[in-house]
């Protein structure tokens, strides 16, 4: 028995080189032990091994394995290393092997990367962050959170993105992060039994500092010399991160999603190949909820890195209007629903002018996933590009499918592309109805966005007036 003892519980590269190694040794899966003991990682690579390593070159995984297994790495289940290898050393028989959904070793991995992502992402929603007071030395911000799988290592830069300027602990009971604004650093994890809840956090926090940057325990880690008064001096501004105070007197982790329904696991899971396999080859979505599921799974493109969620649309199906925008902003992002911040305000009142009720309305997003770049504090909102809006169109066909509208409203060049397939000059195009080929007609206008913007106050009011016409045009027409 070869008995391997990975450095943590999410030491991936240990169990890679360690794989390869055995693997070119010929040790059968039924013969490795794979264990973690939080020493030293202890392979013991013998000389022949190595030099076997070296003609064993010719078996190369692919890249999508090796994503598979980063993410399974992440998995609580004790035996999911054993899996791996496992899959590994089958891999070399059946190259096809993660092709075969109904194998149980595959269909399992399959399962614990979603069960994996799926805590990532709840992690990235649901991670609330309160203001602490540190006597003297300034303000930091502080979470505590119970991922359901050890995502917090792989999930933490998406946070040093998201609130670059701000330092941050986010402590769970694995391990816990800590960004100074400069440096992300990690610190063993923090004692579940003393999970702190409300308003208890911050003196939890105090007492792991405390202990955890003791001067004695600080020798030995690696980010000592930053910390603490570097860690203190960044003083973040609450106002400017309002989800970040927004559940301050509350338990600081919420869960309040439904368990996924079969459809919506299905749309997952093809979403999750959609990632490794473009074009996109899985089964259609057969409800707006399994839309709902697998835009937020959905990796067609990198835009899901640095935003919180998927943003599909909402409405009714059946709905006879559908009226599709660019890409959910800053605070659809957060809010996980199109159209609920200021562009969502010019909208709603533009529809009530037009005479068409919001609810009976289906509304979307060309594109489903937030773009950005950081400026300072806050998230500047960035056009897609062209492939992005390629890629994200499965999504949005696959709503005009369901919903089969009579009538799709475009909102400006984006949506204009997504929905004609071309792109479009809105002023030359606005005002008339478009045949489309799925016998929908099409209305494209300005976007409620671009009103907020037009400095000019008689070409504003001109733009506005346009807006209404065109909604009025495109609910007759559907009617
Ligand atoms: N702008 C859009 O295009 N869509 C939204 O959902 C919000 C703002």
């Amino acid at each position: 028995m070869r008995v391997v003892r990975l450095a943590s519980e999410t030491d991936f590269d240990g169990w890679r080189s360690a794989a390869r190694l055995l693997r070119a040794e010929g040790a059968q899966p039924a013969q490795v032990l794979w264990t973690v003991d939080g020493g030293q990682a202890s392979l013991f690579p013998t000389e022949a091994a190595k030099t076997r390593v070296v003609g064993a070159e010719g078996f190369k995984v692919s890249r999508t394995f090796v994503d598979l297994a980063s993410r399974v790495a992440l998995h609580r289940s004790p035996e999911r290393f054993d899996l791996l290898y496992r899959l590994l050393w089958r891999l070399e028989a059946t190259p096809r092997l993660l092709e075969i959904a109904s194998d149980p070793d595959v269909s399992l991995a399959l399962d614990m990367q979603s069960q994996v992502n799926r805590a990532a992402h709840k992690m990235k929603a649901f991670v609330r962050f309160r203001e602490v007071e540190t006597a003297g030395a300034g303000e930091a911000f502080v979470a505590w959170f119970e991922p359901a799988h050890r995502v917090t290592e792989a999930t933490a830069p998406f946070f040093t993105r998201r609130f670059s300027n701000m330092a941050f602990s986010i402590l769970t009971p694995d391990v816990c992060a800590h960004w100074d604004t400069r440096a992300l650093s990690f610190t063993p994890g923090a004692d579940p039994a003393d999970a702190p809840a409300g308003d208890d956090l911050e003196a939890y926090w105090r007492t792991y500092y405390a202990s955890t940057f003791n001067p004695a325990r600080l020798r030995t880690a690696t980010m000592v010399r930053e910390m603490p008064k570097r860690y203190w001096r960044n003083l973040p501004e609450a106002a400017l991160i309002p989800e970040m105070t927004r559940a301050a007197g509350d338990r600081t982790t919420q869960m309040v999603e439904k368990a996924p329904s079969e459809p919506a696991r299905r749309i997952v899971r093809a979403a999750q190949r959609a990632s490794r396999d473009a074009p996109f080859d899985g089964a259609a979505p057969t409800s707006l909820d399994a839309v709902a599921a697998g835009v937020d799974a959905c990796r067609r493109c990198p835009l899901w890195r640095d935003a919180t969620q998927g943003v599909a649309g909402e409405g009714p199906l059946g709905a006879r209007l559908m009226i599709v925008g660019e890409q959910p902003g800053d605070q659809e992002d957060l809010a996980g629903r199109p159209f609920v911040g200021p562009a969502g305000q010019v909208l709603d009142q533009a529809l009530a002018a037009a005479g068409a009720p919001r609810r009976e309305v289906y509304v979307t997003n060309a594109v489903k996933h937030f773009k950005h770049e950081p400026r300072g504090k806050r998230r500047i909102h960035k056009t897609p590009d062209a492939p992005e809006i390629e890629a994200c169109r499965w999504w949005l066909d696959a709503e005009r499918r369901l919903v089969r509208p009579r009538v799709i409203v475009a909102l400006g060049a984006t949506a204009a592309r997504s929905v004609l397939g071309k792109s479009a000059p809105i002023g030359k195009l606005r005002g008339q109805a478009l045949q489309l080929e799925d016998q929908a007609q099409a209305v494209v206008t300005w976007h409620p966005a671009y009103l907020l913007r037009v400095p000019d106050a008689a070409a504003k009011a001109r733009a506005e007036a346009q807006f209404i016409e065109d909604l009025k045009l495109a609910w007759s027409l559907a009617g």
